[in-house]
């Protein structure tokens, strides 16, 4: 399967996605790296080879006409699935309605709980003991989309928003590369709430 993975932040999440599917076997490639701002995900895009756009909204007279460009972006390069790595933007109507089914999100967090840009901070705000990871389908909200795998991660009492981020990301890394896999081979059917990959286990 052809990816397109989109990223704002350190890249760490598009850096493990890129060496799974170096592993050999793994049924998907990722065939360019969108970005919405300056950021080392394009130079991990770089090192690998892979062609790398920038859609910045600053450089839009709109919301609208920034979501159509990244949508014509992102479709130049005929993804079967697009990977939101950590990028930061909510994705628009034209987006979604061109790729809809086919988007995949991670989010450090257990969704429904603590959506939003500051999904860890807010966990550890709240005190929570248990957090964790969530990879999910993208609809039109803001992490709202049919889930497709989470996982937990503990909260340790001298935790702060770095070293529980990190360790949710070890989660997500691995989270993220297996459900891209999964929906990659076998597909995913949602109808409402749920998101079914058949002959998952789950
Ligand atoms: C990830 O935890 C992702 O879920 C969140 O931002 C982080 C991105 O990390 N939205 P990186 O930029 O891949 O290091």
């Amino acid at each position: 399967a052809r990816l397109v993975v989109l990223a704002s932040g350190t890249g760490s999440l598009l850096r493990s996605l890129l060496d799974a599917t170096r592993t050999d076997g793994y049924p998907a490639t990722v065939v360019a790296v969108g970005v919405d701002r300056e950021c080392p995900a394009e130079g991990h895009a770089a090192d690998e080879g892979i062609p790398s756009f920038r859609v910045a909204l600053r450089d839009f007279e709109d919301r609208t006409a920034w979501d159509r460009a990244l949508t014509d972006a992102v479709a130049a390069h005929e993804p079967d699935l697009v990977v939101s790595a950590g990028f930061m933007k909510i994705l628009g109507s034209a987006f979604l309605e061109r790729f809809a089914g086919r988007i995949i999100n991670t989010h450090p967090a257990l969704l429904p709980s603590f959506p939003g840009a500051h999904a860890v901070a807010d966990a550890l705000a709240y005190g929570v003991k248990v957090t964790g990871s969530t990879v999910h389908l993208v609809d039109g909200g803001v992490d709202t989309g049919p889930i497709l795998a989470q996982e937990a991660v503990q909260v340790l009492d001298d935790d702060d928003e770095d070293t529980l981020h990190e360790r949710i990301k070890v989660v997500e890394r691995r989270l993220l590369a297996e459900m891209v896999a999964a929906v990659a081979t076998r597909g995913v059917v949602s109808d409402g709430r749920k998101a079914v990959i058949p002959g998952d286990r789950t």
